[in-house]
């Protein structure tokens, strides 16, 4: 047989994505299943950004692009930077790419080399590509686990015993996939004195909610006394504006600005032009219709916790941004016969007609942390009414059994 990497067959995945095509197959076959696994808007992208598209391919708009992205949208890039995380930055030092995603290996590989020992620090629970691309490009992972007694929040101390001389990137992610939970600026202001002990330190601070932030004012580690120029900041047009599939995001740094785009000249060539024109009309245009969808987000957040809080065996922390409900259902597993969350999210989809994420999607369980689920609220008010009132029928129906049993 014609061989394929180790790299390649070891490489990881978005389990989001996997879950989503049991979901489908579900739906085909004719069963009722409520999803909430999927991290995006359920709005389509606003009238007047995709009017923005639509004239630019009118235009013929059609070309690649400098691989750095279209000097215009570098320049309103920087110009929203400047403004939202109150730091001194110019269009030189943005770089547009297909998504925030992709700067996550661009810049793993800009800063470590493989088979070098350099070490990657990210958060567990966390979105999986951090993980994932680190052993792909041959650097080594480094778990730093989000625990609920913090808040699922980020320990400074905990960093500060994992972090040495070998480690060559910190990612921070705030607000939090899948927690929902923000790093306040006393918090980033700690972390800053851990990373400013280690001159080889870069940060990758992986902001795509930086607007979805809903008690509090959003800071950015970048704009920490020190932090701006090791600091990654990294952002996209995904969740904000309602646009994922368009697949624009950037990342700043002024250092890195030049190798960034050489990567994306190496992959890519350029983010697609018709986005990145419409892009530009998002980011420059009022903000009114990421305001509103702040607002849906915000109403639901709030209904959806005080939902799972009423339910029997669940515990839910009010998530301070993002779109992510992460409920503690370890009670819940023990009374439905001794689940773990995995099995929970299993019989959920098959019996309740629920579909949700569990945490072992977001990395390896941390010993004494207990069981989660992730329940996106970017769906309807009506969807999510639904999905809580299945949920509490599964878990009253999961207690009587418990009760039965005892007998
Ligand atoms: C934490 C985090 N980072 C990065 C991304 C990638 O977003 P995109 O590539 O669509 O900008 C996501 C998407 O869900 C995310 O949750």
């Amino acid at each position: 047989m014609l061989p394929i990497s180790e790299r390649s067959k070891s490489l990881g995945t978005e389990n989001a994505f996997v879950v989503l095509q049991e979901v489908l197959e579900r739906v085909a076959a004719g069963h009722d299943v409520k999803s909430f696994c999927i991290g995006q808007p359920d709005f389509v992208t606003p009238d007047h950004i995709r009017l923005a598209g639509m004239r630019a391919m009118i235009e013929g708009k059609t070309g690649y692009t400098p691989s750095a992205g279209i000097p215009e949208l570098r320049e309103a890039i920087a110009a929203s930077v400047r403004r939202t995380r109150k730091i001194e930055v110019s269009a030189d030092d943005v770089v547009v790419g297909c998504g925030a995603k992709p700067f996550i290996g661009y810049v793993i590989q800009a800063v470590t080399d493989p088979g070098s020992g350099h070490e990657v620090i990210f958060p567990v629970p966390g979105y999986p590509i951090y993980e994932s691309q680190t052993r792909a490009q041959g650097a080594v992972p480094v778990l730093l686990p989000l625990r609920e007694r913090h808040g699922f929040r980020l320990d400074p101390e905990e960093l500060e015993s994992l972090v040495s001389p070998r480690t060559r990137l910190l990612i921070l992610n705030s607000p939090h996939n899948p927690t929902g939970s923000v790093l306040s600026r006393r918090e980033l202001e700690s972390i800053a004195k851990v990373v400013e002990r280690y001159p080889d330190l870069w940060v990758f601070s992986d902001e795509p909610y930086a607007t979805l932030v809903y008690d509090q004012e959003y800071t950015s580690l970048a704009s920490i006394p020190g932090m701006t120029e090791r600091t990654i900041v990294v952002d996209s047009a995904s969740k904000t504006y309602a646009m994922p599939g368009w697949r624009v995001g950037w990342a700043v740094n002024r250092r890195l600005a030049p190798v960034m785009a050489r990567w994306v000249t190496n992959t890519d060539s350029c983010a697609p032009s018709i986005a990145q024109w419409a892009t530009l009309e998002a980011v420059t245009a009022p903000q009114d219709a990421s305001v509103a969808m702040h607002e849906a987000f915000h109403r639901r957040r709030d209904e959806v916790i005080d939902g799972l809080n009423r339910i029997p065996g669940v515990h839910c922390a009010l998530p301070g941004g993002a779109f992510y409900a992460w409920p503690t259902v370890t009670e819940l597993c023990r009374r439905a016969g001794g689940l773990d969350s995995e099995a929970l999210r299993r019989r959920l989809l098959t019996e309740a007609g629920v579909a949700v994420l569990s945490d072992v999607h977001f990395g390896p369980r941390i010993p004494g942390e207990g069981e989660h689920l992730r329940m996106s609220f970017a769906a309807s008010s009506a969807n999510l009414k639904e999905g809580i009132s299945r949920l509490a029928r599964f878990a009253g129906a999961a207690g009587r059994e418990e009760v039965a049993a005892r007998r």
